[in-house]
């Protein structure tokens, strides 16, 4: 098939690259010059792990290419999939979709006369109904469809996923839009992958009930992490006894220092905004952002305590600054609140992250960025892990105890075993387990 994705952001980027891995013919659009030309150059604009082979490998074989002309790429699809950003509004919380609606109607002007045109971002519900209206307005002659096709990839294994999913699913209004999407996504039906075929606004709402659910998961895990510290249980086995039980499921009940994100806090506020306007408000989401927010706060303050009840004039090493590992993400990460605030404590910070340092020097301008763990954990009177990466599971325990002012560890992903700590000699504190 023919399919053209506008937007060469995360989501298009995978998507278009997977699709053409399907075998399909895909041509990627951005307005942005300076991105179709590195792309054309094979560099990747993006940190996701094996992406630059997949679009290398892909354009090779002619199924993958990059332009600006949104109306060429457009004029013989079968499919134009819409994966522009959808940011949160400045003040009310509320998805920007200045970016779609200006899509839908270059893409209907440009359509065949017959095409399916598919929202791949992350929209709220009732938008494929308005951009709808906006491609019939604008090409009234035409026979276009709008479909919803919401992604569920995390960023750092978003190929993985998108060729495995656990789920596709569709939202459409019409035959001709699921036949097509039917035929885009045969390849994983071979996969034995469901697909689930729902009305538009059903698969609008799937795409936020999941993240909402699984943000709500998280701050469930954090709070009994807080109660388990309190009545001296661990919550990692909290956890695991919860999770054996199939109705729950082990997954996404790491306690830790708050989720962040390009989606999660986007998107349970862009829920709750829809929620309240119909007038069915999900107060479950609301505790869920509430006990998130504060939760990052707190993480900053624990460091203090492990300190003694004062940072001031201590010099602090942060190991991570990304949302989570296999990323350079800074989006709403939890170093954003946790670090700034010891800062204003009095610390000073020396930070190390493998992938995120050069996004993040200018969001934490007063942290000092350094070239690896042991060069921030020099002469430092706490280290507190924040992301947890591969490279600070084994890091030289004796090594960083002997160049630290005071060995105080504060493991905010509980990668370390305490006892383990205690035995090097650590004050280390983590998460839910005394
Ligand atoms: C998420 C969803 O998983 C994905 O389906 C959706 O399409 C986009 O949003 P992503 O944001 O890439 O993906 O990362 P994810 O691995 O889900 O982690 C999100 C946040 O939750 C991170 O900050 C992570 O550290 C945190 N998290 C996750 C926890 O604190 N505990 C967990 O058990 C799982």
């Amino acid at each position: 098939m023919r399919l053209a994705m506008i937007g060469t952001g995360y989501v298009g980027l995978v998507s278009g690259a997977c699709f053409s891995e399907f075998g399909h013919d895909v041509v990627c659009v951005d307005k942005n010059e300076t991105i179709v030309a590195r792309l054309d150059k094979g560099e990747i604009p993006i940190y996701e792990p094996g992406l630059d082979k997949l679009v290398e490998r892909n354009v090779e074989a002619g199924r993958l290419r990059f332009t600006t002309d949104l109306k060429d790429a457009v004029a013989n699809a079968d499919a134009v999939f819409i994966a522009v950003g959808t940011p949160s509004r400045r003040g009310d919380g509320h998805a920007d979709l200045s970016y779609v609606y200006a899509a839908a109607e270059e893409i209907a002007r440009a359509a065949p006369a017959t095409c399916v045109i598919v929202n791949k971002s992350t929209v709220p519900v009732g938008t494929g109904r308005e951009v709808e209206d906006i491609a019939r307005k604008a090409a009234p002659d035409k026979k276009i469809s709008v479909a919803s096709n919401p992604e569920f990839l995390r960023e750092g294994s978003a190929i993985e996923d998108f060729m495995r999913p656990d789920r596709v699913v569709v939202g459409v209004s019409d035959a001709h839009a699921e036949e097509v999407l039917r035929g885009i996504y045969r390849p994983l039906s071979l996969r034995e992958v469901p697909l689930l075929v729902a009305e538009r606004e059903t698969a609008e709402l799937i795409k936020y009930a999941a993240n909402a659910f699984l943000a709500v998961k998280i701050s469930y895990i954090n709070e009994m992490a807080d109660l388990c510290e309190k009545v001296g249980a661990d919550v990692q086995v909290v956890a695991k006894g919860i999770g054996l039980d199939n109705r729950i499921g082990p997954k996404f009940l790491h306690a830790g220092p708050g989720y962040g994100g390009s989606c999660f806090p986007k998107d349970t506020l862009a829920l709750l905004r829809t929620a309240e306007e119909a007038g069915a408000p999900v107060r479950i989401v609301q505790a869920t952002v509430d006990v998130n927010n504060d939760r990052k706060l707190a993480m900053a303050d624990r460091v203090i305590a492990a300190c003694g009840g004062s940072v001031k004039g201590k010099r602090i090493a942060a190991l991570g600054l990304a949302f989570k590992p296999n990323t350079d993400d800074m989006r709403d990460s939890p170093s954003l609140d946790i670090l700034p605030r010891l800062i204003e404590a009095g610390a000073s910070v020396a930070a190390y992250d493998p992938a995120a340092m050069q996004l993040a020097a200018p969001m934490l301008p007063d942290v000092e960025m350094v070239g690896s763990a042991y060069e921030a954990i020099e002469g430092a009177s706490a280290v507190v892990l924040i992301t947890e990466w591969n490279e600070f599971r084994a890091l030289d325990l004796r090594r960083l105890k002997d160049s630290m002012e005071t060995p105080v560890f504060v493991d905010l992903r509980n990668v370390y075993p305490s006892e383990d700590m205690r035995q090097a000699g650590f004050e280390y504190s983590s998460i839910g387990r005394s």
